[in-house]
């Protein structure tokens, strides 16, 4: 494999000295690029475009060609997971995921099984060595996949869910049968990051969006506990180089204390939580991640040039800080927008470095 040319990104995850900020962006593949519908409509839907490895990184590649990001992160989905183990995936349009067979009965959730992760989920992994072959080294790529929770609330719910009523209800009325879905789900994931891991992500992050929709002593037991089994269970070291883990818990607040526990690498903070207290919950433990609102790129360039500034004033100084959005880039944006927050990182953040 080629020498990375790039290593600030994996650098600032590990807290050691840069020269500047790295930033990517939740997301940076997606709808609000026009070559990426074009690309899509080409594949004919979502799953499609998943499936596809050689569009799957073409799509990957499109935001490194426009904006000078310091990371790449895998095209997929965290759905593919559920979709391995039988539930039928399918996404409807304008009303997002749904599964054919939900798993709402301590039955059906007492007949999950780990499914043949090569077998099944075997295009993502022929994605990520297509992937590492077209960067060539430039930049490294982010593996991922999502929190046993967040997965479990599709997998329970069918599709995307506000209050989910479902799954919450097992929390309280079948906690071991919660508990047995939260294992599986994370057994399945082990595999599945290390797999992904071995055909070359330099790095991988947890998306946990819902886990905080949890109460806190609920949080512990399902969410973080299955993820730091996830943490446990991964390859930290390939070829002599650290493979680190990114945890992402949206809205963690002061829960960010606990997640700094788990043998994480870095956090990634939300923007309802500034980042200076964020460095305060983890005492400096990990390196931190984010936190910009999304809503900031529908503003104008000035106005998102200021909020790259206070952001990386929050955070302050010394090394640690990777930028990004507190969530994904939406659909509505404007991509010269991402353009000036981008710039904005690499013109304002050398000084914190000095
Ligand atoms: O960040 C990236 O660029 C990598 C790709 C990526 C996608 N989904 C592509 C995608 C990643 C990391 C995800 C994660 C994901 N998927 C999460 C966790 C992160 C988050 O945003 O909270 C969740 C909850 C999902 C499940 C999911 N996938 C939903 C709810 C939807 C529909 C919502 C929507 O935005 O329409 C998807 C579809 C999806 N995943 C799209 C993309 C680019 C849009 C599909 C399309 O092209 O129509």
């Amino acid at each position: 494999m080629s020498e990375l040319k790039n290593d600030v990104f994996l650098r600032a995850l590990m807290r050691q000295p840069v020269s500047r900020t790295p930033v990517w962006i939740m997301r940076q593949a997606g709808r609000y690029l026009p070559e990426y519908r074009e690309v899509r409509g080409q594949a004919g839907d979502f799953m499609s475009l998943c499936k596809n490895p050689e569009l799957a990184c073409e799509v990957t590649m499109q935001p490194l060609r426009r904006y000078k990001l310091d990371a790449a992160i895998l095209f997929s989905d965290i759905l593919t997971v559920p979709d391995a183990m039988g539930l039928g995936l399918h996404f409807v349009s304008g009303e997002g995921p749904k599964f054919t067979s939900p798993v709402r009965t301590a039955d059906a959730i007492r007949k999950l099984r780990v499914p043949d992760v090569e077998q099944k989920l075997g295009y993502v992994f022929d994605a990520v060595r297509t992937i590492r072959r077209e960067l060539n080294g430039e930049v490294p790529l982010i593996g991922f996949a999502g929190s046993p929770f967040t997965v479990g609330t599709y997998m329970v719910e069918g599709s995307s869910s506000r209050e989910f009523p479902n799954i919450k209800g097992l929390a309280k009325e079948a906690p071991d049968v919660l508990d047995h879905l939260m294992n599986i789900v994370a057994e399945t994931t082990i595999e599945y990051l290390n797999a992904q891991i071995e055909a070359g992500a330099q790095a991988v992050q947890i998306f946990d969006t819902w886990g905080a929709a949890l109460e806190g002593d609920d949080f512990r037991r399902f969410s973080m506990a299955s993820m730091q089994k996830i943490i446990d269970g991964l390859i930290r070291e390939k070829d002599g180089h650290k493979i680190p883990v990114i945890l992402f818990t949206k809205g963690a607040g002061p829960l960010l204390t606990d997640l700094a526990e788990t043998g994480c690498d870095a956090l990634g903070v939300d923007w309802t939580t500034d980042l200076a207290s964020a460095r305060e919950y983890v005492s400096d433990k990990v390196a931190l991640q984010g936190n910009l609102d999304p809503a900031t790129l529908r503003e104008s360039p000035e106005v998102i040039r200021q909020g790259v500034a206070d952001t990386l004033a929050s955070y302050g100084k010394g090394p640690g800080h990777v930028f990004n959005l507190g969530h994904g880039i939406t659909p509505d944006i404007d991509p010269d927008h991402l353009g000036a927050l981008v710039d904005a990182v690499h013109d304002l953040s050398p000084k914190y470095h000095e």
